[in-house]
């Protein structure tokens, strides 16, 4: 089937890499110039593993192509997928000017029926917005083409996005018409194999479907985060905790780990989004307000840690950070914890040296070159003159250092685990203490 994808984004390459590798002819359209001579060349802006070998497949096998001309998109696909950005407003809003945009300009284009499909995360009555401007459009050109528009949220992780969007747990069709259902259904059939996955609904139910399971994730975090902290206060132990209620099957182990906040590009934004447009509608969301006012909080969770072993001053105090990225497998650090904490470092004047598989050329981009931070390539060049270390994201190589040689080269023996991956129990026979998240601290 004939796919365009308009964003070449996280979501819409993968969407469109996805959706070449099932068979389809795909076109994504891009208005940057430079991403677009990238991918033409199999180069992949973004980390996120897979995606590179599945891109290049797909263009040697002329399933996937790479333009710039909207002519060539819209004319092109059957399906026209919008993927593009829905960056936050000051008031927290999503900003929709890109996805009415592109609307406009299929509108403007098309000269057949086409299915128009919302993959970018759009508050609720955004399709209502979308048919207006592309029937605009339409009529402006004097034009009265069929076209349908449908919400079909993504839900992929970074970090594990090719193999979500191949082996979905659910595809949300938003759809307000039978023929647009069956469309879509054929589109996805090569990703609904052995148990039913796709759940069709009307257009705003799509919509909410998204923000409710994004808030619903992100509440757990910041419910747990509440958790982990009066357990701090009461004497115990969050992981005991972690693992005595998850194993309630009516809570289940995901999404209950504590940590130093949840970052990245979805959560913060989204539950902002859904809070603002609760306020629109006017309805105090509160519970969402919560999850906001947790988060903020936490991320201020490590630096405060520090100041309660070190002191408020922390002028000559050099720290060792391992991870910078909002979480694993991923280069993004969208709103990562690692970010406010270095900000608190440097605020009280320390010194940072730091090590991320995949981030440190994103957390150059951000920062720029500066005295109170060095980038080093080495997860132990890292600890080389630093009084403690602080784990800010779990990759995996952090898992099972060198105990022995981390506690002989800090200044101070300690780790600040800011996702509780470390056993005090296994630190202290290394003479490491150990400062976590919601558990007992061993000095
Ligand atoms: C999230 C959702 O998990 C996806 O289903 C959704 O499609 C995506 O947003 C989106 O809207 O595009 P993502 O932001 O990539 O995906 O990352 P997650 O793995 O959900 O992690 C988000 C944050 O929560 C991270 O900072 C992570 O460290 C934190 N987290 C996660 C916790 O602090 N505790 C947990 O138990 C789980």
């Amino acid at each position: 089937m004939k796919v365009s994808v308009v964003g070449t984004g996280y979501v819409g390459l993968v969407t469109g890499a996805c959706l070449a590798e099932a068979g389809n002819d795909v076109v994504c359209m891009d208005v940057d110039a430079d991403k677009i001579a990238a991918l033409e060349r199999g180069e992949v802006p973004i980390y996120e593993p897979g995606l590179e070998p599945l891109v290049a497949e797909n263009v040697a096998a002329g399933r996937l192509r790479f333009t710039t001309d909207m002519d060539t998109c819209v004319d092109h696909g059957l399906f026209q997928f919008i993927a593009v950005g829905t960056p936050p407003d000051e008031d927290g809003s999503a900003d929709l000017r890109y996805v009415l945009d592109v609307a406009r300009g299929i509108g403007a284009r098309m000269d057949d029926y086409r299915v128009i499909i919302d993959k970018s995360t759009v508050p609720v009555g955004t399709a209502d917005k979308v048919r207006s401007a592309v029937g605009e459009e339409l009529a402006a050109r004097g034009q009265d083409l069929e076209y349908d528009v449908v919400s079909n949220p993504e839900f992929l992780k970074e970090g594990a996005a090719v193999e979500d969007f191949m082996k979905p747990d659910r595809v949300i069709l938003g759809c307000d018409n039978v023929r647009t259902g069956a469309l879509l259904r054929e589109l996805y059939a090569p990703f609904n194999r052995n148990h039913e996955r796709v759940i069709t609904m009307d257009v705003r139910s799509a919509e909410m479907t998204k923000y409710a399971a994004n808030a619903m994730l992100a509440t757990k975090i910041s419910f747990m985060n509440e958790v982990a902290n009066l357990c701090e206060r009461v004497g115990a132990d969050v992981e005991m905790v972690r693992q005595g209620i998850g194993s309630d099957p009516r809570i289940g182990f995901s999404f209950i780990y504590p940590g130093a906040g949840f970052g990245g590009s979805c959560f913060p934004k989204d539950v902002a989004a859904l809070e603002r447009t609760a306020r629109d509608h006017g309805y105090t969301a509160r519970m969402l307000q919560a999850v906001e006012a947790v988060n903020a909080e936490q991320k201020t969770v490590l630096e405060r840690k520090i100041v309660a072993r070190y002191g408020e001053d922390l002028t000559g105090k050099t720290f060792a950070l391992w991870g910078l990225a909002f979480k694993p497998n991923t280069d993004d650090m969208r709103e990562a914890p690692a970010r406010r904490l270095m900000e608190g470092l440097w605020a009280r004047g320390a010194t940072v040296r730091a090590h991320d598989p995949e981030a440190m050329d994103e957390c150059r981009r951000i920062y720029g070159e500066r005295a109170d931070l060095t980038l080093v390539d080495d997860r132990y060049t890292a600890l080389e003159g630093a009084d403690a270390l602080v784990l800010v994201t779990e990759w995996k190589p952090f898992r099972s250092p060198d105990f022995d040689h981390i506690a002989a080269t800090l200044r101070d023996p300690v780790i600040f685990d800011g996702r509780n991956i470390y056993d005090p129990a296994v630190l202290a026979p290394h003479g490491l203490a150990h400062v976590a998240i919601g558990r007992p601290q061993t000095t």
